[in-house]
């Protein structure tokens, strides 16, 4: 597992802020709600890439994979909401997600190659932070964290495969220019926490 968490490292292109793990610390009920929209979203991306490219039978089983796991992962945060009596709520989106996906090409195969880069990229910082909280729960959350890292760092490789599949060749410049966006996101001043937010 080390060796996952640093191939994550390697890859994203900064550590969260301990700013953001104290924000994190301090709106733990939020953050679970945050995580729990965080699974149904990863879910529902993986479905939707389903239902568009129904030829690529690599993409099929992989996302349908995927989804079932994020799917599972989405039922345990709800019920250790309900052990905590935290309550499932609408929230606003974050800015993480749509920052990445404005830079999304309109026509594929570009479009499938930026989709899959920011799945990668979403779920080695789900990853990175995951391990990075860890350390300061208290033990059901922490033990819960750091058994997820291992299926994200999983989802974080196969959308790389898939995006270098689906580009004909290697993406590295392509992630090179998402990675930036995303350490601007990661890094900078945020005007609400959730769980891919940068520090309040
Ligand atoms: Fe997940
Ligand atoms: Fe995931």
């Amino acid at each position: 597992m080390n060796n996952a968490l640093e191939e994550i490292h390697d890859f994203l292109p900064c550590r969260t802020p301990p700013r953001w793990i104290d924000n994190a610390l301090a709106n733990q009920d939020l953050m679970l709600i945050d995580h729990a929209h965080c699974e149904k979203k990863a879910a529902s991306t993986a479905l939707s890439l389903m239902y568009r490219y129904v030829d690529n039978t690599d993409l099929l089983n992989r996302m349908s994979r995927l989804a079932r796991e994020e799917l599972r992962h989405f039922e345990q945060v709800l019920a250790i909401m309900k052990k905590r009596g935290v309550r499932y709520d609408h929230l606003t989106p974050a800015r993480y997600a749509a920052g990445l996906r404005k830079e999304v090409r309109a026509q594929d195969p570009g479009r499938l190659v930026d989709v899959l880069i920011v799945g990668a990229i979403i779920e080695a910082r789900s990853c990175e932070r995951f391990a990075a909280l860890a350390p300061h729960l208290d033990g059901r959350l922490a033990d819960f964290y750091n058994g997820l890292l291992k299926s994200e760092a999983r989802h974080y490789r196969d959308y790389l495969v898939l995006a270098a599949q689906a580009a004909g060749g290697p993406v590295d410049d392509r992630v090179t220019d998402f990675l930036e966006i995303e350490k601007q996101l990661i890094e900078s001043p945020d005007t609400e926490f959730r769980f891919h937010s940068g520090p309040v």
